[in-house]
C-alpha cells in the first residue's frame, strides 16, 4: 500500500485521524471505510467514529459499547 505523504499544509492541530485510547478511531472529513465483510461505507458526518473494539452492534461505526467492556478487551 502506498501512502500519500502528508502535505506541508497539513493542519497539525486538527489531524484527520485520531485514535482514542480504549475507544474508536475518529475520522475527520470524507472517507470510505471498508468493514470486515468487504462492504464499503462512506462517512456522513464531519467527524465519524470507527469501532476498534469489535463489540459495536452497528459496525463499522462505534456505538459506545467500548465504554462497558473490560479494559483488557479495549483497543
Ligand atoms: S470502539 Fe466504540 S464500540 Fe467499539
Amino acid at each position: 500500500m502506498n501512502a500519500e505523504p502528508v502535505s506541508a499544509e497539513a493542519d497539525i492541530e486538527h489531524p484527520d485521524v485520531i485514535l482514542c485510547p480504549g475507544g474508536p478511531m475518529l475520522l475527520r472529513g470524507d472517507h470510505l471505510v471498508q468493514d470486515a465483510d468487504g462492504s464499503t461505507h462512506r462517512t456522513e458526518r464531519p467527524v465519524s467514529a470507527v469501532c476498534r473494539c469489535g463489540k459495536s452492534s452497528r459496525p463499522p461505526w462505534c456505538d459506545g459499547t467500548h465504554k462497558v467492556i473490560p479494559d483488557r478487551d479495549k483497543p
